[in-house]
């Protein structure tokens, strides 16, 4: 490890000029690719507002303990790649490497259960120390909803159709994987008998399987490694074993996804990497990704906000990465609409320039989008950032057009020029004379 890494606070001076990256794993999002991220927040906001979810914000660090005790101290997220730090000595931190443990933390602290069942919504980063590959970051950010109060299956139906609602409104198709995982009654038994049947198969499974053999049977099933397949594919399977009110619930949340037109495929060894599930596990997947496929996850957690402190309170939910959905609308061909300067001012001289100033300013009070060169120099240089900057129309101030109030208006894609008032440019921009 090098030593200026280590120490943020030493001699600066040592360092100036030395170029200093981004940290591996935690990309930027420049400008000229934001639009995707834009639109599907916004689409986000708009679909959920329609289901009845409101949006809450927690805090990106949160008491290690909270994702030990919540997500589970034997899940890679907690036990591999969560970002831990003592705080000055005071207490263990951790950066949440997903969101609804702390979701459920604010449900709880703030009493929230007084007031009936609740739909909240957030959008912010995660952080997992993963090893960065296409779709997988170290920080990613997540489109998470959260439902607290219903246990009925109706909740979890509706609850996908609406993520499928969300993906269909921005043109991305994804294929619906559902589970069940069974719950207290019926899932131990069956991880014994997964435990013994995958013990007895070991020389067959790759390193990692044996490893989860005992600590996380259930992941097992969820290896990628083609040599392992076969053994896989014969494995028990927990859909077979779920006790009388698990199957039930199972039954009726496909009937109504049925009911409410979503196709869907029932995976049995779709299971997933926290241990808060119980019934309905769900995964929407999408060819585009290549590898990791999954552009949203999620599932029924009805013992959270009990193991958390809180009083017994059914749960549902997802989160989405948003990375992975810009990879597949970008792989589409998906072409978000750009906010785009409606005029750019050309400062021809000194009283143009004041001039473009000041109709700068007005014509955005009007909230009109334009822009202007506050460099100046020469025309041609300008009309470029007039090119750069998407305008519709350019318009060249100087001392003769200032003095006149008109100006000629150029269309900046057919090239041609039509004279204008300075005083009716707004209204010629947006559509009127
Ligand atoms: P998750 O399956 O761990 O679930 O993550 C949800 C989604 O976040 C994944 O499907 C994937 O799109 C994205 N994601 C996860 N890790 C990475 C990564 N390293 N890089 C890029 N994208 C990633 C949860 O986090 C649960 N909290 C979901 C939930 C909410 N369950 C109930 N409520």
């Amino acid at each position: 490890m090098r030593r200026d890494r280590l120490t943020p606070l030493g001699p600066s001076s040592t360092y100036a000029g030395v170029k200093i990256n981004g940290v591996k794993g935690m990309n930027d999002v420049l400008p000229a690719r934001v639009a995707p991220w834009q639109e599907m927040e916004r689409v986000a906001r708009e679909v959920f507002a329609l289901y009845g979810y409101r949006e809450v914000r927690t805090p990106s660090v949160e008491q290690y303990a909270l994702f030990a005790r919540g997500v589970g101290e034997m899940t890679d997220i907690v036990n591999k790649e969560m970002y831990v730090f003592e705080d000055k000595g005071e207490e263990m931190l951790a950066l949440r490497p997903e969101g609804t443990a702390g979701a459920v933390r604010a449900f709880i602290e703030h009493g929230c259960h007084v007031e009936g069942p609740q739909k909240w919504f957030y959008l912010g980063p995660m952080f997992r120390r993963e090893r960065p590959q296409k779709g997988r970051y170290r920080q990613f950010h997540q489109i998470g909803c959260e439902v607290f109060g219903v246990a009925e299956p109706a909740c979890d139906a509706e609850q996908i159709a609406m993520l499928d609602d969300y993906l269909a409104r921005l043109g991305v198709r994804a294929e619906v994987k559902l589970n069940s995982v069974g719950d207290a009654a019926c899932r131990p038994a069956y991880l014994d008998d997964l435990r013994t049947w995958l013990g007895a198969r070991r020389a067959a499974l790759c390193p990692d399987c044996n490893e989860r053999i005992d600590r996380n049977p259930l992941r097992v099933l969820d290896c990628k490694v083609e040599s392992c397949q076969p053994v896989l594919r014969e494995a028990p399977r927990l859909v077979d074993r779920l006790c009388e009110p698990c199957r039930a619930h199972f039954e009726a949340v496909k009937g109504m996804l049925g009911d409410l037109g979503v196709t869907f495929e029932v995976d049995p060894r779709l299971v997933r990497g926290l241990d808060y599930y119980v019934r309905t596990a769900y995964e929407f997947a999408s060819g585009a990704l290549g590898a990791q496929s999954a552009v949203a996850g999620g599932g029924r957690y009805d013992g959270l906000v009990e193991t958390l402190g809180g009083p017994p309170t059914p749960g549902i939910g997802f989160a989405l990465g948003q990375e992975r959905l810009a990879l597949i609308m970008e792989a589409l061909g998906r072409k978000a609409p750009v906010e785009r300067p409606a005029v750019f001012f050309i400062a021809a001289d000194e009283a143009g320039a004041r001039e473009a100033m000041r109709r700068a300013a007005a014509l955005r009070k009007a909230g009109i989008a334009c822009d202007l060169d506050p460099r100046g120099g020469k025309l041609k240089g300008q009309f470029r950032q007039a090119e750069r900057a998407g305008a519709r129309f350019a318009l060249v101030l100087g001392g003769d057009e200032v003095a006149s109030g008109r100006a000629r208006l150029k269309d900046m894609e057919t090239r041609e020029e039509s004279p204008v008032a300075l005083d009716e440019l707004a209204a010629r921009l947006t559509g009127g004379r």
